[in-house]
C-alpha cells in the first residue's frame, strides 16, 4: 500500500519510521512519503491560511496550496490511478474498525491533516470530482490538528495488511474486529509469573480446558462491554455468540 500524508507538520509524522508501521515500511510492505504542504506556497512567508469569509475566530487552510499538492502528490502514483483520499476532522464519519479493514483494502490512500479550523471545503469538493473522498474523526473531541488522527489511522490499517502483522490471527479477537466477537471488547489478558504480588492467575486459565476458557473469557468480555459500553450493547446479536459456543 502507499500512503501520502500533505502537512505543515512532517516531523509530527515521525513516529511512522518506528514500531509496527516503521518495520511495514522497511520491509516494502508500506511505502510511506510525507509532504511539507508550505512546498506549495510562493511568498515569503509561505502563508496556507487566510481569515474566514463570514468572520469568526481563527483561521482557514487556503485552497490554492492545497489544489497544487493533491496535483503534485497524485501524478507520483501510477499513471492513471487516482488515491482515496483520507480528510481527518472531527466533522467526519466515525473511524472505526469497520472503516480501518474498508481503507487498508485500498492500494493507496493521501491524508490531508488540517491545522486551525480546517481546509477551504472548495479543496475537498473538488478533490471528490477526481478521487474518492473520506471525511472521518477520530472520536468526540477536538485535537489541535489532524496529525494525530492520522498517526492513528495509519497504525490500526497498517496492522490489517498481510503480512504485517507477526501471527495472522492475533487480530481476529481484536474488540471491534468483524466477526463472531464483533460488538464485544476484549477481555482481560495474563502472562508469567502465575502469581504476581500475591495476586493469581485466574485458575480457569491453568485448567487446558479449552471449552471453559473460551466461556470464560466470553463472560469477561460480556462483563467489560457492559461496564464500560453500554451503547454496544444494543448492537449485540444473540446468533454471533451462539455460533462461537458451538465452536467452542
Ligand atoms: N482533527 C481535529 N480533531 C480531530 C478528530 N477528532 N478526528 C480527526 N481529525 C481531527
Amino acid at each position: 500500500m502507499r500512503i501520502d500524508v500533505v502537512t505543515i507538520f512532517p516531523e509530527y509524522l515521525e513516529p511512522l519510521n518506528i514500531s509496527l508501521v516503521g518495520k511495514a515500511r522497511a520491509r516494502g510492505q508500506l511505502d510511506v512519503h510525507v509532504h511539507d504542504l508550505r512546498d506549495w506556497t510562493y511568498d515569503v512567508h509561505r502563508t496556507v491560511d487566510d481569515s474566514p469569509y463570514g468572520g469568526g475566530p481563527g483561521m482557514v487552510m487556503k485552497p490554492e496550496p492545497w489544489g497544487e499538492a493533491l496535483d503534485a502528490v497524485i501524478g507520483k502514483g501510477p499513471a492513471g490511478e487516482v488515491p482515496t483520499l483520507v480528510v481527518p476532522t472531527p466533522s467526519g464519519r466515525p473511524f472505526t474498525q469497520e472503516l480501518a479493514q474498508e481503507l487498508a483494502g485500498r492500494p493507496w490512500l493521501t491524508f490531508t491533516p488540517a491545522r486551525y479550523e480546517g481546509i477551504d471545503r472548495r479543496v475537498i469538493e473538488e478533490a471528490a470530482t477526481r478521487m474518492p473522498v473520506v471525511e472521518a474523526s477520530i472520536g468526540d473531541y477536538v485535537l489541535a490538528g489532524g496529525e494525530v488522527a492520522v498517526l492513528v489511522m495509519v497504525e490500526a490499517i497498517a496492522r490489517l495488511l498481510p503480512g504485517v502483522l507477526g501471527n495472522a490471527e492475533s487480530h481476529r479477537d481484536d474488540s471491534f474486529a468483524p466477526g463472531a466477537m464483533a460488538d464485544l471488547l476484549e477481555g482481560p489478558v495474563y502472562t508469567k509469573p502465575a502469581e504476581w504480588r500475591g495476586r493469581t492467575v485466574p485458575d480457569v486459565l491453568l485448567s487446558g480446558n479449552h471449552g471453559r476458557i473460551a466461556r470464560w473469557r466470553r463472560e469477561q468480555a460480556f462483563a467489560r462491554t457492559l461496564a464500560n459500553r453500554p451503547d454496544l450493547v444494543a448492537r449485540w446479536q444473540y446468533g454471533a455468540f451462539d455460533k462461537k459456543e458451538r465452536e467452542a
